[in-house]
């Protein structure tokens, strides 16, 4: 669970603040208040955050904001920033992933941690043409992706039995590439891995996770990998 990874590496010296970006309908916002931590959650979905307030409902210690990722201006800093299950895919050029590492770099505290995973181009490869019909009380949703690789970007419809219909667009990253991006940020590479396992990246994983540290005032950390 998502959840049990931000706490695992929570920073020793930090204040419980956590700001998920793309936070969706909040379910990791949501289990991350029950587990005592103050969440800010933001998506530029108005549907996503309306759910996310359902979600909520009296829950104390959580709340939901209309933002983009990319400029979010919280005026606030965290001890976390998380951006999870696949968002960082839906930034379709290392331009927008910059901002929004930039972004996350601006609300951490210092030695605070960015915590995101992303996927790699074998996730859409693999599950390139993927169709499947998925059963729902009173009704069914037809779930497709197919991955151009001329244009890297992989196409995701959602096409529900009443005529609604939903496509979402993601590009995959590399490794490497985000390690750069990352480091031109300012950030320090603390641990990358390929599964809540925390087994490590291999050429051929499709979804890797990393834990990123703004570096604390005047002070130079050695890398540590793994
Ligand atoms: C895979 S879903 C959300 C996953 C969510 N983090 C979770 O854990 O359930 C991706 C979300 O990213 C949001 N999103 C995409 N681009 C965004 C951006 N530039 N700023 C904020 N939210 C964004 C979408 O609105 C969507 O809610």
């Amino acid at each position: 669970m998502f959840s049990e990874l931000v706490i695992k590496f929570m920073p020793d010296d930090n204040d419980g603040s956590i700001l998920d970006l793309a936070c969706g309908t909040g379910s990791l916002a949501i289990n991350l208040a029950k587990n005592g931590y103050d969440v800010t959650g933001i998506d530029m979905s108005s549907e996503m955050i309306e759910i996310a307030k359902l979600k909520k409902n009296s829950l104390r210690g959580v709340r939901f904001e209309l933002a983009n990722m990319l400029n979010p201006n919280l005026d606030k800093r965290f001890s976390v920033v998380t951006c999870a299950f696949d968002s960082v895919n839906y930034l379709l050029n290392e331009s927008d992933l910059k901002k929004m590492f930039s972004s996350a770099y601006k609300h951490l505290n210092p030695k605070g941690r960015f915590i995101f995973d992303f996927n790699t181009e074998k996730a859409y490869k693999n599950n390139n043409n993927f169709e499947i019909r998925r059963i729902l009380p009173g009704g069914y949703y037809d779930h497709k992706m197919q991955y151009d690789t001329n244009t890297n970007l992989a196409h995701t419809s959602f096409e529900f039995y009443d005529g609604q219909w939903e496509l979402h667009i993601q590009k995959p990253y590399e490794h490497q590439q985000v390690v750069e991006i990352l480091e031109e940020v300012g950030f320090e590479i603390l641990f990358s891995f390929k599964n809540f396992k925390g087994e490590p990246v291999k050429k051929e994983s499709d979804r890797i996770f990393i834990v990123a540290e703004k570096p604390g005032i005047g002070i130079k950390k050695n890398m540590v990998k793994y």
